[in-house]
């Protein structure tokens, strides 16, 4: 098992977690097993518009670690702002679970509910079908109502900017534990996470090496420091955000790269210095910064560089 960080339930949080966004059903079973019997995580990152939860479940089933070791984390979708406990329920059907230990919404966007497609309903223009009616405020009123009931142990947000954060927290009786964004060296929001930190929510990194054909795994500063600590990039992509407090949640199917993300990171972690992490804070401004996930929703969710 790696360091923890906390929540501010007082809950305990593994810093690094396994990513299954992408990861096809037929290999995530497989990849979740793994990471939990054979490496040493004890964090799996899911949702329920991924469409591989039956399979993440069958594969912590199969590891055989106890669920109370496991820290699961799960998202509401976009077409169920206006029935939380409903999307919850299924998530919890199909990962074969009765409990999360966090719910998190997973875009600050609520979707028609009953528009053309359960997932992504469109407009006949082609654009998303936004249910505007609807406010956030709402959503998060009844992630707090399934919180208290006890169905999850913790509540968060996802994809959320200072500006969406502040939209709910005015009438928030829990705070947002966590909020899970686009967090890595070219796209560090430095300015969004001394606010969250300011209001004691906890930051989560999502495609923490870039996603898919990442080009950070050869950015310059990055192969330097994986030469100088005889490391890969990747480890010196993760161990940065550890560092840093932030929890990171590499996505990968492959078993020696689920290894070395997990032993790789937490050497990185310790290796990198003070004037190390400074450095790399300081690779984004040098014109590179840059998301590589920005789906086009069609509102304002109020990031400083979305493009
Ligand atoms: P795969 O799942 O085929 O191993 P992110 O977590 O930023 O979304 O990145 C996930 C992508 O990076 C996937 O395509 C994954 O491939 C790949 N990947 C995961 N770990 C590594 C690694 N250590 N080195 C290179 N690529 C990796």
């Amino acid at each position: 098992a790696g360091p923890n960080f906390k929540l501010n339930t007082g809950a305990t949080i593994p810093a690094i977690g396994l990513g299954t966004w992408q990861s096809k059903p037929g290999e995530v079973k497989d990849a979740v097993e793994y990471a939990l019997k054979e490496v040493g995580y004890r964090h799996i990152d899911c949702a329920w518009a991924y469409g591989n939860e039956k399979e993440v479940g069958a594969g912590i089933r199969a590891s055989g670690v106890p669920r109370s070791e496991v820290f699961i984390t799960s998202k509401l979708w976009c077409t169920y702002h206006r029935k939380v406990e409903e999307c919850l329920n299924q998530t919890l059907a199909n990962l074969g679970v009765d409990y999360l230990d966090l719910y998190l919404i997973h875009w600050p966007v609520p979707l028609n509910p009953n528009g053309n497609d359960p997932v992504f309903p469109k407009l006949s223009d082609g654009t998303r079908d936004i249910d505007w009616e609807w406010s956030i405020k709402d959503t998060w009123k009844q992630m707090e109502a399934v919180y208290k009931q006890g169905k999850v142990k913790a509540i968060g947000v996802s994809n959320f900017s200072e500006k969406k954060l502040e939209e709910i927290l005015p009438t928030a009786e829990v705070v947002p534990a966590v909020n899970q964004l686009e967090i890595h060296l070219w796209n560090p929001q430095h300015k969004l996470m001394d606010y969250l930190k300011s209001k004691d929510i906890l930051p989560q990194a999502y495609s923490p090496l870039g996603s898919t054909n990442s080009p950070m795994l050869k950015d310059d500063d990055v192969v330097q420091y994986a030469e100088k600590y005889g490391l890969q990039p990747a480890d010196i992509l993760l161990g940065y955000l550890i560092a840093k407090d932030i929890v990171a949640l590499p996505k990968s199917v492959t078993p020696a790269r689920i290894k070395s993300n997990f032993t790789g990171a937490l050497a990185a972690a310790s290796k990198l210095t003070k004037e190390d992490i400074a450095k790399l804070d300081a690779v984004a401004p040098g014109g590179k910064q840059k998301r590589f996930i920005a789906p086009p929703w069609g509102v304002d969710l109020g990031f400083e560089n979305w493009p």
